[in-house]
C-alpha cells in the first residue's frame, strides 16, 4: 500500500551553499525540493556588505541547473564594523531577508564574527526599527565552558539581554539542539522564533560517540543528550508557529571530516523532507510536516508561502537515496539517518 502527503512546497530557512564547485554540486539538491532558502554568509571571506550580498546571489543563480526554480534569501554577516545604513538599504531593496550573527570563533569561518556586543548595538537597533530578523548562532566561545553547555549560556549572557536591551528586534534562534533553547522560545510572546535541523531531530551525542567517532555525524553546535532530542522533537512536531526547518545542510568534502581535526556540518539537503516525513510520521504528528516544513517559516519571515506543491509517496520498498554527492571539490557524504526510510519526494 503506498500512501501519499502533498504539502505546500517546503522552504529552508538555514542553508550553506558555499560558492565555486561546491556551490554547483550542492545547489540542485536543495532546489529540487524547497522554493526559497535563508543562504549562510560564512563564506571565505564572508558576505558583508548588500553588494557582496548582491554578488553571491548573482552566483546562486548562475549556478542553478535549466528549469529549477529557487529562490535565495539572502543575509549580511554580522561585523564589529557593519554599518548601518548598509543593512537597511539591502534590507529596503528586498535583497536581505536576514542578519546572521556569529559570535567570534564559534563555528566555521566565523572568525570574522563579534567579540564585543556593544559594538553591534546601532545596527541591532536600526534592525528593530525596519523590522529585520537577526538570525542567531546561539553558543557562547569562552573556552571555560564546556561545548555541550554553550548553547544554553548563550541564551542568559547573550541573547536574553540582547533582546532585553532592543525591544522589537526580532530574532530568529538557529538550529536550537537543547530543551533550554525550546523552553525559552515557548516562554516568549513575541518576536522569537527558532529552526531546527533534521538531523537534531534524529541524532543525540552517543550516535557521535558510541562504537567509535563518527564524523559526519559532527556538527555546531554539537547534538546533546537524548533528553534534548526529544524536547526537539515536541517542539518541531508541535506545530506551534514558532518553530521552523532549517536544515543547517553545511556540506564540507569527505576530506575535511574524515580528518584528525574534521570540520562541522552534516549535509541532509537530498534527503530531508523524506526524513522529516518519517519523524513526524514517527510521532504520529505527519499533519504537522506541512506547519514546520511550508507554512510557519514563510508567517516568521512574513512573506507569502511557496505557490507550488510537492508530494511525497510511502512505498514498501526502502527509499535508495545516493550516499555521496559528487562535486568537482571531492565527495560529500549524505546525512545516513542509520535506519531505512520508506518515504520519498515524487
Ligand atoms: O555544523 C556546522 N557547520 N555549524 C555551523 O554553524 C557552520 C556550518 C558550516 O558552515 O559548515
Ligand atoms: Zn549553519
Amino acid at each position: 500500500m503506498t500512501q501519499t502527503l502533498t504539502l505546500t512546497r517546503p522552504d529552508d530557512w538555514h542553508l550553506h551553499l558555499r560558492d565555486g564547485a561546491m556551490l554547483k554540486a550542492v545547489l540542485p539538491e536543495t532546489a529540487r525540493d524547497f522554493g526559497r532558502a535563508i543562504i549562510m554568509p560564512n563564506l571565505v571571506p564572508p558576505v558583508v556588505t548588500g553588494a557582496q550580498a548582491a554578488a553571491y546571489r548573482d552566483r546562486i543563480l548562475a549556478a542553478l541547473p535549466e528549469g529549477m526554480a529557487f529562490e535565495p534569501l539572502m543575509t549580511l554577516y554580522l561585523t564589529e564594523d557593519t554599518d548601518p545604513e548598509d543593512v537597511a538599504a539591502a534590507h529596503a531593496s528586498g535583497l536581505v531577508k536576514a542578519v546572521k550573527l556569529y559570535p567570534a570563533g564559534a563555528t566555521t569561518n566565523s572568525s570574522s564574527g563579534v567579540s564585543n556586543f556593544d559594538k553591534v548595538r546601532p545596527v541591532l537597533e536600526k534592525m528593530a526599527e525596519i523590522g529585520l530578523p537577526l538570525c542567531t548562532h546561539g553558543e557562547v566561545t569562552d573556552h571555560d565552558i564546556d561545548i555541550f553547555d554553550r548553547e544554553a549560556v548563550f541564551i542568559d549572557r547573550v541573547l536574553d539581554p540582547i533582546r532585553r536591551a532592543t525591544p522589537g528586534l526580532r530574532v530568529v534562534m538557529e538550529h536550537i539542539t537543547t530543551k533550554n533553547a525550546a523552553d525559552y522560545v515557548a516562554s516568549q510572546e513575541q518576536d522569537l522564533g527558532a529552526t531546527i535541523t533534521t538531523h537534531h531531530l534524529i541524532i543525540n551525542r552517543n550516535h557521535i560517540l558510541v562504537g567509535g567517532i563518527k564524523p559526519h555525524y559532527y556538527c555546531l553546535p554539537v547534538a546533546k543528550r537524548e533528553e534534548h532530542r526529544l524536547a526537539l522533537r515536541t517542539a518541531a512536531t508541535s506545530g506551534d508557529a514558532r518553530y521552523f526547518l532549517g536544515t543547517d545542510s553545511a556540506p564540507h568534502v569527505d576530506a575535511a571530516k574524515e580528518s584528525g581535526c574534521g570540520c562541522a556540518g552534516c549535509f541532509t539537503a537530498t534527503n530531508t523532507i523524506p526524513l522529516l516525513a518519517h519523524v513526524f510520521e514517527e510521532d504520529g504528528k505527519l499533519e504537522n510536516l506541512e506547519k514546520f516544513a511550508s507554512q510557519n517559516g514563510p508567517a516568521f519571515y512574513q512573506l507569502p508561502e511557496n505557490p507550488g506543491q510537492i508530494t511525497l509517496v510511502k512505498s514498501e520498498a526502502a527509499t535508495q537515496f545516493p550516499t555521496k554527492i559528487a562535486s568537482d571539490d571531492g565527495p560529500v557524504t549524505l546525512f545516513d539517518p542509520g535506519y531505512p526510510i520508506y518515504w520519498s519526494v515524487a
